[in-house]
């Protein structure tokens, strides 16, 4: 067991990747302490537990209602054995991908995930730094804290995720805003219409708005780095954060009381509106949320360049099944455009399994959120490197030198996925 985290952990790449980062944006010590133990994405929950008050927590860990599309996001992964081949010589292993015609260092990167600012310092910039050096997708999140034009001059190769508000003149704006900023990939989120019923957020004590109250004070005095490192730098620094990049125009603070306006009205959005985009965003365009094959469909048909299979970490509509399920139909549907997954990913052996099946690229979301909120920039480099070097280790063993030589033959099990 010692030799693998050894192993994992003397990814001369991922070693150097880190070491960089945290002399180049870490004036202390503290982010390399923070990482000694971490040997896998799921010890960053672990140390994310402790970082975070209570309530931010909860807002990243949690799902909906029951949890069940939560836990079957990685129960599915356990009913999917490996069956590899031996004698292979796996010498000349990469993992090297194509996306859109761009070559990229991994199959897999990281999702957009709202308010990250608030989790670690800069939360944006540190995804969008750490994915540009070790060139693989990041992709920003609409709901963010940093203004859009920012992340763009700091990382240019980043794709920018869009909530589709109702009215149509908003959109054209927000559109021409992010495309203005020079990004060239959008992402529109098509499984939020409304807003789910996140009663465990709630109980975390997560509200919007953030509610300054006694409870939260008291989290504030039993988290103290998270204040001083993320919260105080922050207020002191840029003022209390804003809602940037939901519009064309800057929005409402976090803790203003028409937040949740800001966030409601995209009842509406329906693939009328999206041939709306379509037209005004010359960039590619991919649509993220679909499960259903029709869908994957009517994506192509209305001008889609790629899906991400998802059901948003497990945070929409309970009891959806897991993207792995669906994975195989989704491809056959989709034609030539690409087919991109989330929900769940946490091994080299789970994004394996999903290029089987036919996946094009892999995304994961709330493991690159904890690695930001511990150790920054340096934390998120950690995580690519980790997850890089399980992932080469797994090539490895299973018996492939090339992504594209993963097939359904190195299944084994029930066979449903067929
Ligand atoms: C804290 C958090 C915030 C998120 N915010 C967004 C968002 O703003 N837009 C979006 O399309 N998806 C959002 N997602 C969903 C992720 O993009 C992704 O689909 C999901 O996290 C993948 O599952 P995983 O966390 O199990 O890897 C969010 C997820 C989390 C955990």
């Amino acid at each position: 067991m010692s030799d693998e985290v050894r192993t994992a952990g003397a990814d001369a790449t991922g070693n150097r990747m880190a070491r960089a980062s945290a002399t180049a944006t870490a004036p202390s010590a503290w982010p390399s302490r923070r990482l000694r133990r971490i040997f896998c994405l799921d010890d960053f929950e672990t140390a994310a537990r402790r970082f975070l008050p209570r309530p931010l927590f909860g807002y990243v860990a949690g799902a909906t209602e029951n949890n069940v599309t939560l836990t079957d996001n990685r129960a599915v992964f356990d009913e999917i054995g490996l069956m590899p081949r031996v004698l292979v010589d796996v010498s000349a292993r990469s993992q090297e991908t194509t996306l859109f015609g761009r070559r990229y260092a991994a199959p897999f990167g990281i999702a957009p995930m709202g308010i990250a600012a608030l989790m670690g310092y800069r939360g944006d910039l540190a995804l969008a730094r750490a994915a540009s050096r070790a060139n693989i997708v990041n992709v920003m999140s609409g709901s963010s804290l940093i203004r859009l034009e920012e992340v763009a001059a700091a990382a240019p190769e980043s794709w920018f995720q869009i909530y589709v508000p109702n009215e149509s003149p908003r959109v054209a704006a927000l559109v021409d805003r992010i495309a203005a900023a020079g990004f060239e990939t959008l992402v529109v989120t098509v499984d939020s219409s409304v807003v789910p019923n996140r009663e465990n957020n709630v109980r975390a004590g997560f509200k919007t708005p953030l509610e300054p109250n006694l409870s939260l004070l008291w989290q504030g005095m039993i988290h103290p780095f998270w204040v001083f490192e993320v919260f105080l730098r922050t207020l002191i620094r840029h003022g209390m954060p804003c809602f940037e990049n939901n519009q064309a125009e800057k929005g409402v603070p976090i803790v203003s009381r028409t937040v949740a306006r800001d966030f409601s009205g995209r009842e509406r959005f329906d693939w009328a509106e999206l041939d709306r985009v379509r037209e005004r965003w010359r960039g590619t365009l991919v649509l993220k949320g679909i499960l259903n094959p029709e869908d994957a469909r009517r994506a192509r048909e209305h001008g889609a360049d790629g899906i991400i299979v998802s059901n948003h970490g497990g945070r929409q509509l309970d009891g959806v099944p897991s993207p792995m399920r669906v994975l195989a139909a989704v491809k056959a549907a989709a034609g030539d455009m690409p087919v991109m997954i989330d929900s769940g990913f946490r091994r080299g052996t789970d994004i394996l399994k999903a290029l089987a099946l036919g996946a094009d690229y892999v995304f994961i979301g709330r493991p690159f959120n904890y690695a930001a909120a511990v150790a920054g920039e340096a934390g998120v480099d950690h995580a690519i490197a980790l997850m890089m070097a399980e992932l080469k280790a797994d090539m490895g063993l299973i018996g492939i030198n090339r992504l594209a030589e993963m097939g359904p033959e190195f299944l084994f099990g029930q066979g449903w996925w067929r």
